[in-house]
């Protein structure tokens, strides 16, 4: 009687529960033709590892950033948005990081003011010839999303 019962019991299948997904940060990645996007082309080519959470988006240079696009980006899922463009002096069109730069200061004041933490958004110099520093670039952006966790808009964030 007691063995019937111990094989009822083993044959029973456990139900598969299945385990909640792994959150992945998704990052945009908005890079400037010239030299960052360069720069994430030879991070692939010269086999260089960074996490794959990043979508990139190639636009002529840094200055074409509208705010409006990271706004757009964060409405649209992303966790988090990387702009990134040539170093000062380095900009093909003379200053157009200069004005990239400045209107990134601006909308990251904005982002605090809506409640968002402004790390969500990241701004960084790489030129064509820094595919390791792209890599670490992108390592960096993505741990610091991983510790702000998934991005919930409408929901006020602990902005320290
Ligand atoms: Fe790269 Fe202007 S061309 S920032």
């Amino acid at each position: 009687m007691e063995t019937e019962l111990k094989d009822k019991i083993v044959s029973i299948e456990k139900p598969a529960i299945e385990a909640p997904p792994e959150w992945k940060p998704m990052i945009m990645g908005i890079l400037c033709n010239w030299c960052s996007y360069a720069g994430s082309d030879l991070t692939g080519t010269s086999r260089i590892q960074y996490p794959p959470d990043i979508r990139i988006i190639r636009v002529p240079c840094s200055s074409r950033v509208d705010p409006w696009f990271i706004i757009k980006s964060l409405q649209a899922h992303a966790d988090g948005v990387l702009i990134s463009g040539c170093h000062p002096g380095d900009c093909h069109y003379i200053s157009g990081n200069y004005y990239a730069r400045r209107r990134f200061l601006v909308t990251k004041k904005l982002l605090n003011f809506v409640g968002l933490h402004e790390d969500r958004v990241q701004f960084s110099w790489v030129s064509a010839a820094e595919g390791a520093k792209f890599a670490q670039v992108v390592a960096k952006v993505s741990e610091d999303i991983r510790k702000m966790g998934p991005l919930h808009l409408y929901k006020k964030e602990n902005t320290r």
